[in-house]
């Protein structure tokens, strides 16, 4: 049925795309989510109404319940642990009735929290007047500021930018080197993707190489959705040729004339720079028809995200593209045999992309002295607002986790554990912080996770049981529902949870919640519901006194 669909869906092309349309029908109107826009969209895309009904209805700013809130609160783990958002939503009261007041999650202002969204325009770290003057002018500060800082010498991903003739001399000596030499650099520089798995990138590229067919795509996953990660919005924001370079090599290796960024509409100034981006990249002729006659063809094009995290993961990114409900689809086939549009697809982090022109002015072997043995190269950090210094870090893999929390100046205020990597990331206990270094095996051998590696500190003040609610809060509500261990067990887990903080009486059965957790673990589909086990097993290993008191002993 769903290859049906994405076949209808291609005959609508990309340029005018079931998606797109979607979101713009709800900017007109507020949402998409009504009789009229479902009827219109579903008879025109062949779709039908319940089809597209069910994809309308996935998406947080496209949903009817959101049609007239004016102002969203960020509620994800940074902006929860920073204690932010209570006194935030208290002020916006003062300003907005309560239903005019949304929920949006993370807006990665996590080195500063009290994030909101407001008129398109992302806020953090107002103090009440500026909040007072904003909404009573109109005019406000969106802008923030966090440091940049690189371990690793020279710095790479963080390096300066020094005009596009410059930053793109590398990839046009690389339009008349032979495939081939280029698969063997790729092998050897060892690069791992950087949006969470770390999966050889020239395991995936070669694939994507070898898959039949006139029409390929390269999709950029820019959708950041980690509560506690901003290095994608750093490198959009601040780095975006890094990027796009990244998607050209990609897009030249494997034959693929079409780009896609899919970039999270919680992101707006990201969307903006990255179509300045493309524009110079257009104005300087590289992109197009034969560029610098080399007979490869290549465009690039954003689309804008509309507010669900599970779009994250590739497969359900690409039914987003489509104008399908973004549900998550079984493997294989794999992208790279059967993507976009049914068609050979690449999809790599935005990290993981940026890492390209390292790759190209290092060579494969260079690159590949960089950070340890299995895990190659440079990597981004993200602190948040608990480090005294919060903002990205550039480390080669393997640095110690200790280094990085030195050079951010240690922390403003008591923390007992962080989380890295994410809502599916481990529970790391201050404790065991001297025992990592920043690669994957170091933090896969600990019981932890690198993951993408956004990392939230969780303060003495945070209750664990408050923390690991609000963690199967977030399965609950951003499960796509597709698996029933993920889409029942994150329910089931919040309430026992909620249950059991709000009843004395009431305890958790530990055999109960083993068997919860062991289920989710090894039968969701997907990393979420498969994910999100880890962490609260950390808690529970880790931090067993404190949450003694909910369980049956
Ligand atoms: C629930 C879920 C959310 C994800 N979110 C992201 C994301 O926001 N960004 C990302 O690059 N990868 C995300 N991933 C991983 C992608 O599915 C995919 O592995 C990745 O984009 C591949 O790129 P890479 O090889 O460059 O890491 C997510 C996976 C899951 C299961
Ligand atoms: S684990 Fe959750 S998000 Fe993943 S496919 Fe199953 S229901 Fe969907």
């Amino acid at each position: 049925m769903s290859k049906n669909l994405s076949h209808l869906s291609y005959r609508q092309g990309i340029e005018k795309n079931l998606f797109e349309r979607m979101v713009e029908a709800a900017e007109a109107t507020g949402s998409a989510e009504t009789p009229e826009h479902v009827r219109a969209l579903g008879r025109e895309s062949l779709f039908g109404d319940a089809v597209t009904l069910g994809a309308v209805s996935a998406y947080d700013f496209l949903k009817a319940e959101n049609a007239h809130k004016k102002v969203f609160v960020c509620n994800g783990s940074a902006c929860l642990c920073a204690g932010t958002q209570k006194p935030l939503h208290e002020k916006l009261l003062g300003h907005f009735p309560q239903e005019e007041i949304g929920h949006i999650c993370c807006l990665g202002r996590c080195h500063e929290g009290g994030a909101f969204q407001y008129e398109g325009h992302n806020y953090s770290g107002q103090p009440d007047d500026a909040l007072d003057h904003l909404f009573t002018t109109g005019n406000g500060r969106s802008r923030d500021h966090y440091e940049v800082v690189s371990i690793l010498q020279p710095a790479q991903l963080t390096a300066p930018f020094h005009g596009i003739d410059a930053f793109y001399a590398p990839f046009k000596g690389l339009l008349n080197k032979d495939r081939d030499w280029f698969a063997a650099e790729l092998k050897a520089s060892g690069l791992r993707g950087r949006g969470g798995a770390g999966f050889p990138l020239h395991l995936k590229w070669q694939s994507c190489r070898e898959s039949p067919g006139p029409l390929k795509y390269i999709v950029c996953n820019a959708d950041e959705g980690d509560p506690g990660a901003y290095i994608d919005r750093y490198l959009m924001e601040e780095r975006p040729h890094s990027v796009l370079l990244g998607m050209m090599v990609a897009g030249w290796f494997a034959g693929a004339s079409v780009g896609i960024l899919y970039i999270r509409a919680e992101y707006p100034d990201s969307v903006r720079v990255i179509n300045e981006a493309i524009e110079d990249l257009r104005a300087a002729g590289l992109l197009g028809l034969d560029i610098l006659g080399s007979g490869f063809n290549f465009t690039l094009k954003t689309i804008k995200g509309a507010g669900a995290y599970i779009c994250g993961e590739e497969t359900a990114l690409l039914a987003s593209i489509e104008g399908q409900r973004p549900e998550v689809r079984v493997r294989p086939p794999f992208p790279t045999v059967e993507g976009l549009f049914r068609k050979p697809t690449i999809v790599n982090n935005v990290e993981t992309f940026a890492n390209l022109h390292a790759i190209l002015t290092l060579g494969g072997q260079g690159y590949s002295r960089i950070g340890t043995a299995q895990s190659t190269g440079p990597k981004l950090l993200s602190l948040d607002s608990h480090f005294t210094r919060p903002g990205i870090y550039e480390v080669a893999m393997g640095t110690p986790l200790r280094d990085v929390i030195a050079r951010a100046g240690g922390f403003k205020s008591s923390i007992k554990a962080l989380q890295v990597g994410g809502p599916l990331g481990g529970i790391v206990p201050v404790s065991r912080i001297d025992d990592l270094t920043v690669d994957f095996e170091s933090f896969r051998n600990a019981g932890f996770l690198l993951g993408h590696a956004g990392i939230v500190s969780i303060p003495e003040s945070m209750p664990m049981i408050e923390y690991i609610q609000h963690l199967f809060q977030f399965t609950a509500d951003e499960s796509c529902g597709k698996c029933f261990p993920c889409r029942l067990g994150s329910t089931r887990g919040k309430e026992l949870i909620a249950k059991a903080r709000e009843d004395a009486a009431f305890k958790i059965d530990r055999e109960l919640m083993a068997d919860l957790l062991d289920t989710m673990q090894f039968t969701s589909l997907c990393a979420l519901g498969g994910g999100v086990p880890l962490p609260i097993k950390n808690a529970l290993e880790h931090f067993d006194s404190e949450l003694r008191p909910f369980f049956q002993s």
